[in-house]
């Protein structure tokens, strides 16, 4: 495999220094992009574009074609992982993901089977070589996977959910049953993310989108747990290189300081945390990856530039910060808004690291 020609975001997570503050998308590939509109209409649907190699290894690639971005993320889903364990993902158009075979009861979570990623998952890891082949080390790719609690919500709910009526019902009224669907869960994770690296991931992520909606004390012992255990069985050292993790809580900046216990390289943060307050809690134990609003690139490329530099003098001067979104680019924006966004980064960042 050929060494890394762009390595700033690899350093950045791992607080070496780095030229300039390296800068990524949520959900970079995505309707936003027409090209991603053109690809996904060849493919059909959404879940064929996903387990599609080619197809995906396409979409991965189309954002890094009209932007200097530092990263490419492959391009899948967090819920191919309960797909392959047998729930049966479609995506009702316009309605988001659901499942035709929902876990509400003991018998369901019993016959619950870990799936073997190089078989019922060889799809991504085939996409992930693929891409890597292409990439040709022009930037590092980023493998990911769900959180078990926030599979466990689409997995139990049957798809997306407001109030998690069902879940919160079974971690309250059967806090083991709950707990053997995510230690299940979280199984099927590390093998996940371990074939990932194997295939060729240089770092991964792991989306804890709503683990933010617990009290404190289930967030620890119902999502930040399995979050950790995941953590401790990675092989975050492949070929001689390390394998930077990060967690993302959406909704989790008041609980920064427990998730570094939990040992990533890295914690993701949206827009309702302030940088520079996360920066001092944390201190040197982990770097950040965030955090402009999403919505922000609304506005006009005057008004981005503009948050752009308040969010990068808000981090301040030194190593560990990594540009984001502080969620998934919304299918409205102007693809213009996001070339603005990233020239900004790459023009304004400099100082802060001389
Ligand atoms: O960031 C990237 O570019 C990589 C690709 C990626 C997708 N989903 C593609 C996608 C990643 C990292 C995800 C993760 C994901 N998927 C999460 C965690 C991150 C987050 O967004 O909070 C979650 C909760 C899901 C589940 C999911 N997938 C939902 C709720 C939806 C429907 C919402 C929507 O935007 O329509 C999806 C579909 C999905 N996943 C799309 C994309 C590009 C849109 C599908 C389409 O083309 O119609």
């Amino acid at each position: 495999m050929s060494e890394l020609k762009n390595d700033r975001l690899i350093r950045a997570l791992l607080r070496q220094p780095v030229d300039v503050t390296p800068v990524w998308m949520m959900r970079q590939a995505g309707r936003y992009l027409p090209e991603y509109r053109a690809t996904r209409e060849k493919a059909g649907d959404f879940l064929t574009l996903c387990k599609t190699p080619e197809l995906a290894c396409e979409v991965t690639l189309q954002p890094l074609e009209r932007f200097p971005l530092d990263a490419a993320i492959l391009f899948s889903d967090i819920l191919t992982v309960p797909d392959a364990m047998g729930l049966g993902l479609y995506f009702e158009e316009g309605e988001g993901p659901r499942f035709s075979h929902p876990i509400r009861d003991e018998q369901a979570v019993n016959a619950l089977a870990v799936p073997d990623p190089e078989q019922e998952l060889g799809y991504v890891m085939d996409a992930v070589r693929l891409i890597r082949r292409e990439l040709d080390g022009r930037v590092p790719l980023i493998g990911f996977s769900g959180s078990p609690w926030t599979l466990a919500t689409y997995m139990v709910e049957g798809g997306t959910s407001k109030d998690f009526a069902r879940i919160k019902g079974m971690m309250y009224d059967r806090p083991e049953l709950a707990h053997q669907l995510l230690g299940k869960t979280a199984d099927a994770v590390t093998l996940y993310l371990n074939a990932q690296i194997r295939a060729g991931a240089q770092a991964v992520m792991i989306f804890d989108t709503w683990g933010g909606a617990l009290s404190p004390g289930c967030y620890r012992e119902f999502s930040l747990a399995y979050m950790a255990r995941i953590v401790r069985g990675l092989e975050r050292n492949h070929n001689n290189q390390t394998i930077p993790v990060v967690l993302f809580t959406k909704n989790g900046g008041q609980w920064l300081e427990t998730m570094a216990d939990a040992g990533p390289d890295a914690l993701g943060l949206d827009w309702t945390t302030d940088l520079g307050a996360a920066r001092r809690r944390v201190g040197d134990r982990v770097a950040l990856r965030g955090n402009m609003d999403p919505a922000a690139l609304y506005a006009s490329p005057a008004r981005i530039e503009a948050e752009v530099g308040r969010i990068l003098a808000d981090y301040g001067h030194g190593n560990g910060h990594v540009f984001n979104l502080g969620h998934g680019i919304h299918p409205q924006i102007d693809p213009d808004h996001a070339a603005a966004m990233i020239e900004a980064v790459h023009r304004l960042s400099p100082p802060y690291h001389a």
